[in-house]
């Protein structure tokens, strides 16, 4: 067992666990980066409830969420991790997996902060796990894209910039219906989503299964949602920038993925005043 608090212990134990030549493309990373995100995205600004704080991923009905088909084998590959580093709250364990895939397969730098705690099962209440619903559909366009990111408090850049994270991985036809890789590079982080959303032709792809779309070869794949990238005027706009400037979509990549990650976690104020907790009520705060 580590010392408690020794966190790059515990980042260079996912790190030598990320290569898995059977699994995949080879690699872990993609699905810790989506575990990290789906465990972070229900998070509702407006009602403080949700987000990462507490990893209520392992409850109902959070944890049988359409969403989050899938997940259960990154929850599964990280639990010899937290066997050895028991001290370490799921919640941060789930989160930091994700920070260190993003730059173990040659990301930016992400500063990952500690400081998220697990709920307790036996003190559980009906208000303590997000209901389903909360994280997008892709089937869907703009406007429920803008939605659900929005209630979250991300804008229209941090939207584009996330969801350059398709860089990475791949859809399985028995988790989410969609079937193959966004990239040739699926586990390499980089400005390829951009780059090949804005410049390849897409239609859409004839098989058996729900709308995902093709380029000219069928050997990738975009769905509704991503479609949205191009599709919107103002999200479009800002993927020809990625697409031509990896610099500066790691920047905001990074940004984005730090304050995505960071959602309902009680940090307290810079003024030194003690931790609200996400679904307490701020003293004198109007929801
Ligand atoms: C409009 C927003 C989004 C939609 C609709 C969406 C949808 C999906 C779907 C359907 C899959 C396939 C799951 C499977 O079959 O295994 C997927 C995979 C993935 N998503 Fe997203 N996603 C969105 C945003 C994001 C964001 C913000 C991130 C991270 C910052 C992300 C990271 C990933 C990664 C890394 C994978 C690959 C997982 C793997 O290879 O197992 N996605 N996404």
């Amino acid at each position: 067992m580590s010392p408690k608090g020794d966190y790059a212990a515990v980042k260079k134990d996912i790190a030598s666990i990320l290569d898995k030549p059977d699994y995949d493309d080879g690699s872990l990373g993609p699905i810790f980066v989506r575990l990290a995100w789906h465990a972070s995205g229900t998070y509702d600004k407006k009602t403080r409830t949700g987000g990462s704080n507490g990893a209520t991923m392992r409850f109902d009905p959070e944890v049988a969420d359409g969403a989050n088909a899938g997940l259960e084998h990154a929850r599964a590959f990280l639990e010899p991790i937290k066997q050895k580093h028991p001290w370490i709250s799921y919640a941060d364990l789930w989160t930091l997996a994700g920070a260190t895939a993003i730059e173990e397969m040659g990301g930016p730098t992400i500063n990952w902060k500690p400081g998220r705690s697990d709920k307790d099962p036996k003190k559980l209440t009906a208000h303590d796990v997000p209901p389903n619903g909360r994280l997008p559909d892709a089937a869907l366009g703009q406007d429920h894209v803008r939605q659900i990111f929005y209630r979250m408090g991300f804008d229209d850049r941090e939207i584009v910039a996330l969801v350059g994270a398709h860089a990475l991985g791949r859809c399985h036809a028995d988790r989410s219906g969609y079937e193959g890789p966004w990239t040739h590079t699926p586990t390499r982080f980089s400005n390829q989503y951009f780059k090949l959303l804005t410049g390849l032709t897409w239609r859409k792809k004839e098989w058996d299964g729900p709308v995902q779309y093709t380029d000219e070869d069928d050997e990738l794949m975009m769905l509704p949602a991503d479609m949205a990238v191009i599709r919107d005027p103002e999200f479009a706009k800002i993927a020809k920038e990625y697409a031509q400037d990896k610099d500066v979509f790691f920047k905001d990549f990074a940004a984005a993925f730090e304050k995505l990650i960071d959602l309902g976690v009680p940090r307290g104020d810079d003024k030194g005043n003690a931790p609200v907790a996400p679904n307490q009520k701020k003293a004198g705060a109007k929801l």
